[in-house]
C-alpha cells in the first residue's frame, strides 16, 4: 500500500426526485480509500449501498459534492467521459454475474479486451492466465449453464481483472451463490488483495463483510461507522 487515496468522496449527496417526492439516498458521504485496501460497505436494504456503488463506479454522478477517483475528479463529467474512466480504471463484479450466456468462459473474459483493441493472441493468453488464477483453467470452453454459480462468478472476476483496473468494485458478489462457494470467492478476493489489488465490496451480509480489512457501515444514506475493529477482534486484541 503506498498510502495514496484511490477513492475520495467529499460531502457527496444523491437526491432522487420522483414526482414531487425527494429521496436523499446519499447524505453527506465523505470517505477515503487508499490503494491496496480491501473495504466492505455494509448496510441494510435501502441504506444507499447501490447508490454509493453507482457513484464510486462512475456509473452516475452525485447531486452535490465531489468524487475523486484515482486522482481524477469525476463528479461533473459527461456520460462519454464517465464511460472512458470506468473502462480504464474499474473492474466490476455484479451479483448476477452478467456473463453472456451462450458464450464460453474464455470468450467472456476476452470481451473487455476486444473493446480495448488488444490483439487476439494477447487476449487469449491473458484470459487463460486469469481463468487459471481463479481456478478455472480446465473450464475454458464451458458456457454459463455448464458452470455453477460460484464458477460463473469466478469467470466474472477474471473478466474484471483482464484490463488491470486500479479498482475492483463488487456489488453483493456472493448474493446469488451457495455459501461454500461464497467462501471461495472471498478467498479469491483476499488473495487478490494480498497481491496489491484494491477491492471495494458492497454487501448486506455481516459474515461476508468480515473478510474485508475495513468495514464501512452505511445507514439512511450516511456513514455510521468506519473501521477495522473486527480484524482486531479476530486477532484477539
Ligand atoms: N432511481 C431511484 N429513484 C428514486 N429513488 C431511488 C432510486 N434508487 C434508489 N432510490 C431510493 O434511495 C434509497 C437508497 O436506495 P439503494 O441505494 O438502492 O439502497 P440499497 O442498495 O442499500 O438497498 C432507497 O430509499 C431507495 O428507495
Ligand atoms: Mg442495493
Amino acid at each position: 500500500m503506498n498510502g495514496k487515496p484511490i477513492i475520495q468522496t467529499l460531502h457527496l449527496f444523491k437526491i432522487y426526485k420522483t414526482g414531487t417526492v425527494e429521496t436523499v439516498a446519499l447524505d453527506d458521504v465523505s470517505i477515503e480509500i487508499k490503494r491496496g485496501e480491501f473495504v466492505a460497505i455494509m448496510g441494510p436494504s435501502g441504506s444507499g449501498k447501490s447508490t454509493l456503488m453507482h457513484m464510486l463506479g462512475a456509473l452516475d454522478t452525485p447531486t452535490k459534492g465531489e468524487y475523486i477517483l484515482d486522482g481524477e475528479s469525476v463528479s461533473k463529467l459527461s456520460d462519454d467521459d464517465l464511460a472512458d474512466i470506468r473502462n480504464r480504471k474499474i473492474g466490476f463484479v455484479f451479483q448476477a454475474f452478467n456473463l453472456l450466456p451462450r458464450t464460453t468462459a474464455l470468450k467472456n473474459v476476452c470481451l473487455p479486451m476486444v473493446y480495448a483493441g488488444i490483439s487476439k493472441e494477447e487476449r487469449i493468453e491473458r484470459a487463460k492466465k486469469y481463468l487459471q488464477m481463479v481456478g478455472l483453467g480446465d473450464r475454458l470452453e464451458h458456457t454459463s449453464p455448464q458452470l455453477s454459480g460460484g464458477q460463473q462468478q469466478r469467470v466474472a472476476i477474471a473478466r474484471a481483472l483482464v484490463l488491470s483496473p486500479s479498482l475492483i468494485l463488487a456489488d453483493e458478489p456472493t448474493g446469488n451463490i451457495a455459501s461454500i462457494q461464497a467462501s471461495e470467492i472471498m478467498e479469491i478476493f483476499q488473495d487478490l488483495n494480498g497481491e496489491g489489488h484494491t477491492i471495494v465490496m458492497i454487501t448486506h451480509e455481516a459474515d461476508i463483510a468480515e473478510h474485508a480489512k475495513r468495514i464501512i457501515h452505511i445507514k439512511d444514506g450516511h456513514i455510521v461507522k468506519d473501521g477495522n475493529d473486527h480484524q482486531q477482534r479476530k486477532a484477539g486484541k
